[in-house]
C-alpha cells in the first residue's frame, strides 16, 4: 500500500481564533482537490473554530501538545478525552521547542504517546538532532534513542498507526533546510529502526520538518522515504502552504 502524503501546519503560537477562521476559509478553495491528508495544528483555544470551519474537507486537525493523564490536579494542562470531546484527530507530540523551552522529556513522550493512541488520536511524535550532535555523527544515535525511549510502551502492531515527524533541530526556523539527500537518509536510517523494533516500518508516515517552504517542499518529498511534511513559518500564509501541499 502506498503511503498517502501528509502535510501538517503546525502553527505554533501564532492566530488568534479570528486569525484562524480567516485562515481556513482562505485555505479551503485552494486544496479542494487534493487527496492528501492536510492537517492544521492551531492552538489550543482556536481548535474548534478550526474543526468547524473545515468540516467535509480534507483538513484534519491536531492539537500542539497534551497531558498524559485524562484528568488531575495538573493546572494549565490540556488531556487527550478533552481534545477528542472536540473531535480533533490527531497530538504533535515531543516538538523540539516543548523539549528545548517546556522541559518535556522522552519520559513523559513514553507516556503520552501510548495515552494519545488509546483515546483514538493520531500522535505526531517528534524527533530530530541538535546541531552538536550532526556535526559530532551523533545524528543516528540520538534519533535511535528517541525511538526507543519515547515508543518504549507502544506495541510494536500500533506503530503504523504513529506519524513521526523528523526535524532536524538546526533547520527549524532558521531558513536551514536540510539538503533532500540528507533528510533522505536520515528518515530511510528512522524506518530501518522501526523495521528492527519489530515494526511495520513500511506503511508508518514520516515527515520532515524544518524550513519546509513553497521552493523546497517538491524536492524534499519526491525522496522516497519521505511521506510528507511538518511546516511551520510557511505554514502561516494560506498561499504557501496551498502550495506545499500541491507539491507533496
Ligand atoms: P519551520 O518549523 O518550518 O518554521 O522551520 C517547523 C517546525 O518546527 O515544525
Amino acid at each position: 500500500m502506498p503511503r498517502r502524503p501528509y502535510i501538517a501546519a503546525n502553527w505554533k503560537m501564532h492566530k488568534t481564533v479570528s486569525e484562524a477562521a480567516e485562515f481556513v476559509d482562505a485555505l479551503l478553495p485552494k486544496i479542494a482537490a487534493t487527496q492528501h491528508d492536510v492537517v492544521i495544528c492551531p492552538s489550543f483555544l482556536a481548535l474548534s473554530e478550526v474543526i468547524e470551519r473545515s468540516r467535509g474537507s480534507a483538513v484534519r486537525v491536531a492539537a500542539q501538545n497534551m497531558h498524559e493523564e485524562e484528568s488531575g490536579a495538573f493546572t494549565g494542562e490540556v488531556s487527550a478525552p478533552m481534545l477528542v470531546e472536540l473531535d480533533v484527530d490527531a497530538v504533535v507530540l515531543g516538538h523540539s521547542e516543548r523539549r528545548q523551552y517546556f522541559g518535556e522529556t522522552d519520559d513523559s513522550l513514553a507516556r503520552k504517546v501510548p495515552a494519545a493512541l488509546a483515546a483514538g488520536l493520531e500522535p505526531i511524535l517528534c524527533i530530530g538532532e541538535s546541531e552538536e550532535a550532526r556535526d559530532a555523527g551523533q545524528t543516528e544515535g540520538v534519533l535511535e534513542r528517541q525511538l526507543q525511549a519515547d515508543l518504549a510502551k507502544v506495541e510494536p502492531g500500533r506503530v503504523p498507526e504513529i506519524v513521526i515527524a523528523y526535524e532536524p533541530i538546526w533547520a527549524i526556523g532558521t531558513g536551514r533546510t536540510a539538503t533532500p539527500e540528507q533528510a533522505q537518509e536520515t528518515i530511510a536510517f528512522i524506518r530501518d529502526a522501526l523495521r528492527e523494533r519489530g515494526a511495520a516500518g513500511d506503511s508508518v508516515r514520516i515527515l520532515y520538518g524544518g524550513s519546509v517552504k513553497p521552493s523546497n517542499a517538491a524536492e524534499l518529498m519526491a525522496q522516497p522515504d519521505i511521506d510528507g511534511a511538518l511546516v511551520g513559518g510557511a505554514s502561516l500564509d494560506p498561499d504557501d502552504f496551498a502550495a506545499i501541499v500541491e507539491a507533496a
